[in-house]
Protein backbone atom coordinates (compact mmCIF):
# COMPACT_ATOMS: atom_id res chain seq x y z
CA UNK A 1 0.00 0.00 0.00
CA UNK A 2 1.66 3.27 -0.95
CA UNK A 3 0.07 6.06 1.19
CA UNK A 4 2.16 9.04 -0.87
CA UNK A 5 3.40 10.17 2.30
CA UNK A 6 7.15 11.63 2.39
CA UNK A 7 9.65 10.47 5.06
CA UNK A 8 7.88 11.38 8.64
CA UNK A 9 5.72 14.12 7.60
CA UNK A 10 1.87 13.46 7.14
CA UNK A 11 1.75 15.99 4.00
CA UNK A 12 0.91 14.22 1.01
CA UNK A 13 3.94 14.52 -1.69
CA UNK A 14 1.56 16.58 -4.41
CA UNK A 15 1.12 19.12 -1.83
CA UNK A 16 4.58 19.34 0.25
CA UNK A 17 5.93 22.34 -2.13
CA UNK A 18 3.15 25.06 -1.32
CA UNK A 19 2.40 24.55 2.44
CA UNK A 20 3.94 26.19 5.03
CA UNK A 21 3.20 25.07 8.68
CA UNK A 22 1.28 22.95 10.03
CA UNK A 23 -1.89 25.24 11.75
CA UNK A 24 -4.31 22.41 13.14
CA UNK A 25 -3.26 18.77 12.99
CA UNK A 26 -6.33 16.06 12.69
CA UNK A 27 -6.39 15.24 16.58
CA UNK A 28 -6.91 18.57 17.62
CA UNK A 29 -9.41 18.70 14.86
CA UNK A 30 -11.11 15.82 16.47
CA UNK A 31 -11.10 16.50 19.65
CA UNK A 32 -12.21 20.13 19.12
CA UNK A 33 -15.13 18.94 17.29
CA UNK A 34 -16.04 16.28 19.60
CA UNK A 35 -16.40 19.04 22.24
CA UNK A 36 -18.53 21.32 20.42
CA UNK A 37 -20.82 18.43 19.10
CA UNK A 38 -21.59 18.02 23.47
CA UNK A 39 -22.18 21.38 23.70
CA UNK A 40 -24.83 21.89 20.99
CA UNK A 41 -26.34 18.32 22.32
CA UNK A 42 -26.96 20.14 25.74
CA UNK A 43 -28.12 23.27 24.29
CA UNK A 44 -30.37 21.79 21.49
CA UNK A 45 -31.84 19.17 23.65
CA UNK A 46 -35.57 18.43 22.90
CA UNK A 47 -35.70 21.57 20.18
CA UNK A 48 -35.95 20.42 16.57
CA UNK A 49 -32.64 21.16 14.88
CA UNK A 50 -31.49 21.62 11.39
CA UNK A 51 -27.97 21.88 11.02
CA UNK A 52 -26.99 24.09 7.65
CA UNK A 53 -23.90 23.12 6.35
CA UNK A 54 -21.77 25.57 3.64
CA UNK A 55 -20.36 23.91 0.52
CA UNK A 56 -18.05 23.31 -0.42
CA UNK A 57 -15.67 24.12 2.48
CA UNK A 58 -17.70 23.18 5.25
CA UNK A 59 -18.35 19.42 3.66
CA UNK A 60 -16.05 17.86 6.10
CA UNK A 61 -16.42 19.95 9.32
CA UNK A 62 -20.85 19.42 8.51
CA UNK A 63 -19.92 15.56 8.34
CA UNK A 64 -17.93 15.02 11.42
CA UNK A 65 -19.67 17.35 13.95
CA UNK A 66 -23.30 16.07 13.10
CA UNK A 67 -21.78 12.54 14.05
CA UNK A 68 -20.73 14.16 17.28
CA UNK A 69 -24.44 15.90 17.91
CA UNK A 70 -26.47 13.26 19.62
CA UNK A 71 -29.98 14.59 18.69
CA UNK A 72 -32.09 13.40 16.06
CA UNK A 73 -32.07 16.13 13.56
CA UNK A 74 -32.17 17.79 9.80
CA UNK A 75 -29.30 18.34 7.38
CA UNK A 76 -29.62 20.43 4.69
CA UNK A 77 -26.75 21.96 2.53
CA UNK A 78 -26.48 25.72 0.87
CA UNK A 79 -24.24 26.56 -1.55
CA UNK A 80 -22.43 30.06 -1.97
CA UNK A 81 -19.87 31.55 -4.33
CA UNK A 82 -18.27 34.93 -2.91
CA UNK A 83 -17.33 36.77 -6.07
CA UNK A 84 -13.58 38.08 -5.18
CA UNK A 85 -9.95 36.66 -5.95
CA UNK A 86 -8.95 33.32 -4.89
CA UNK A 87 -7.78 34.29 -1.26
CA UNK A 88 -10.21 37.27 -1.05
CA UNK A 89 -13.75 37.46 -0.46
CA UNK A 90 -15.45 40.78 -1.71
CA UNK A 91 -18.57 40.04 0.09
CA UNK A 92 -20.79 40.22 -3.14
CA UNK A 93 -22.66 36.76 -2.33
CA UNK A 94 -24.55 34.57 -5.28
CA UNK A 95 -26.60 31.51 -3.65
CA UNK A 96 -25.36 28.82 -6.03
CA UNK A 97 -27.84 26.14 -4.45
CA UNK A 98 -30.97 26.65 -2.28
CA UNK A 99 -32.00 24.74 1.04
CA UNK A 100 -34.52 21.99 0.31
CA UNK A 101 -36.11 22.05 3.59
CA UNK A 102 -38.73 24.43 5.44
CA UNK A 103 -37.45 26.18 7.83
CA UNK A 104 -40.56 27.72 9.49
CA UNK A 105 -40.55 25.07 12.87
CA UNK A 106 -36.68 24.59 12.94
CA UNK A 107 -33.96 26.22 15.26
CA UNK A 108 -31.26 26.75 12.33
CA UNK A 109 -27.60 25.81 13.19
CA UNK A 110 -25.11 26.95 10.12
CA UNK A 111 -22.21 24.85 10.01
CA UNK A 112 -19.18 27.08 8.15
CA UNK A 113 -15.89 26.18 7.74
CA UNK A 114 -14.49 29.99 7.78
CA UNK A 115 -14.72 33.39 9.01
CA UNK A 116 -12.70 35.89 7.45
CA UNK A 117 -13.97 39.48 6.75
CA UNK A 118 -17.74 38.19 7.91
CA UNK A 119 -19.35 39.25 4.57
CA UNK A 120 -20.01 36.09 3.55
CA UNK A 121 -21.73 34.74 7.17
CA UNK A 122 -23.28 37.97 7.69
CA UNK A 123 -24.66 37.40 4.37
CA UNK A 124 -26.08 33.79 4.68
CA UNK A 125 -27.63 34.45 8.21
CA UNK A 126 -29.85 37.50 7.24
CA UNK A 127 -30.75 35.38 4.28
CA UNK A 128 -31.59 32.11 6.52
CA UNK A 129 -33.30 34.45 9.02
CA UNK A 130 -35.73 36.11 6.15
CA UNK A 131 -37.01 32.45 5.88
CA UNK A 132 -38.62 32.91 9.74
CA UNK A 133 -37.09 29.96 11.50
CA UNK A 134 -37.21 29.34 15.27
CA UNK A 135 -33.78 30.51 15.83
CA UNK A 136 -30.43 31.14 13.64
CA UNK A 137 -26.89 30.46 15.26
CA UNK A 138 -23.88 29.81 13.86
CA UNK A 139 -21.15 27.11 14.48
CA UNK A 140 -18.19 27.76 12.91
CA UNK A 141 -14.65 25.85 12.58
CA UNK A 142 -12.38 28.70 12.23
CA UNK A 143 -12.63 32.45 12.83
CA UNK A 144 -9.12 34.86 11.53
CA UNK A 145 -9.41 36.95 14.55
CA UNK A 146 -9.63 40.45 13.73
CA UNK A 147 -10.26 40.45 10.58
CA UNK A 148 -14.11 41.01 10.73
CA UNK A 149 -15.53 44.02 8.48
CA UNK A 150 -18.93 43.51 10.03
CA UNK A 151 -20.47 42.72 13.69
CA UNK A 152 -21.33 38.74 13.84
CA UNK A 153 -22.87 36.40 15.95
CA UNK A 154 -21.20 33.14 16.15
CA UNK A 155 -22.23 30.75 19.07
CA UNK A 156 -19.74 28.33 18.36
CA UNK A 157 -16.25 28.24 17.62
CA UNK A 158 -13.63 25.69 16.77
CA UNK A 159 -10.58 27.94 16.44
CA UNK A 160 -9.39 31.84 16.40
CA UNK A 161 -6.61 31.83 14.02
CA UNK A 162 -4.26 34.80 12.69
CA UNK A 163 -4.96 36.40 9.25
CA UNK A 164 -2.84 34.11 6.84
CA UNK A 165 -4.71 31.73 3.97
CA UNK A 166 -4.84 28.03 5.24
CA UNK A 167 -6.02 24.89 3.43
CA UNK A 168 -7.15 21.61 4.17
CA UNK A 169 -9.93 19.59 6.18
CA UNK A 170 -12.43 21.28 3.67
CA UNK A 171 -10.71 24.55 2.65
CA UNK A 172 -9.50 25.09 -0.89
CA UNK A 173 -7.31 27.26 -3.15
CA UNK A 174 -8.52 27.31 -6.42
CA UNK A 175 -10.42 23.86 -5.59
CA UNK A 176 -6.98 22.05 -4.24
CA UNK A 177 -5.95 21.16 -0.94
CA UNK A 178 -9.37 20.25 0.58
CA UNK A 179 -8.56 16.44 1.21
CA UNK A 180 -5.71 17.37 3.42
CA UNK A 181 -6.50 15.74 6.61
CA UNK A 182 -5.14 18.36 8.90
CA UNK A 183 -4.97 22.59 8.13
CA UNK A 184 -1.77 24.33 7.29
CA UNK A 185 -1.22 27.34 6.05
CA UNK A 186 -0.61 28.11 2.01
CA UNK A 187 2.93 29.60 0.72
CA UNK A 188 1.09 32.23 -2.11
CA UNK A 189 4.34 33.32 -3.50
P1 LIG B 1 -15.33 36.10 4.19
O1 LIG B 1 -16.60 36.47 3.49
O2 LIG B 1 -14.22 37.10 3.92
O3 LIG B 1 -15.52 35.87 5.68
O4 LIG B 1 -14.80 34.78 3.53
C1 LIG B 1 -15.40 33.58 3.77
C2 LIG B 1 -15.14 32.56 2.71
O5 LIG B 1 -13.89 32.78 2.03
C3 LIG B 1 -15.03 31.20 3.37
O6 LIG B 1 -16.29 30.57 3.46
C4 LIG B 1 -14.04 30.50 2.50
O7 LIG B 1 -14.73 29.92 1.39
C5 LIG B 1 -13.15 31.59 1.96
N1 LIG B 1 -11.92 31.75 2.78
C6 LIG B 1 -11.60 32.78 3.60
N2 LIG B 1 -10.39 32.59 4.15
C7 LIG B 1 -9.94 31.40 3.69
C8 LIG B 1 -8.75 30.64 3.92
O8 LIG B 1 -7.82 31.01 4.69
N3 LIG B 1 -8.66 29.46 3.26
C9 LIG B 1 -9.63 28.99 2.42
N4 LIG B 1 -10.76 29.67 2.18
C10 LIG B 1 -10.92 30.87 2.81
Amino acid sequence: MNLDNNGDSDIPSFAQNRLGSLVIDENLLTKKISQLGREITQDYLGRKILLVGVLKGAAYFMSDISRQISLPLQMDYMAVASYGTATKSSGVVRIVKDLDLDLSDKHVLIIEDIVDSGLTLSYLQKYLYAKHPLSVETCCLLVKTGNQKVDLDIKYIGFEITNEFVVGYGLDYNEIYRNLKSIYKLNLD
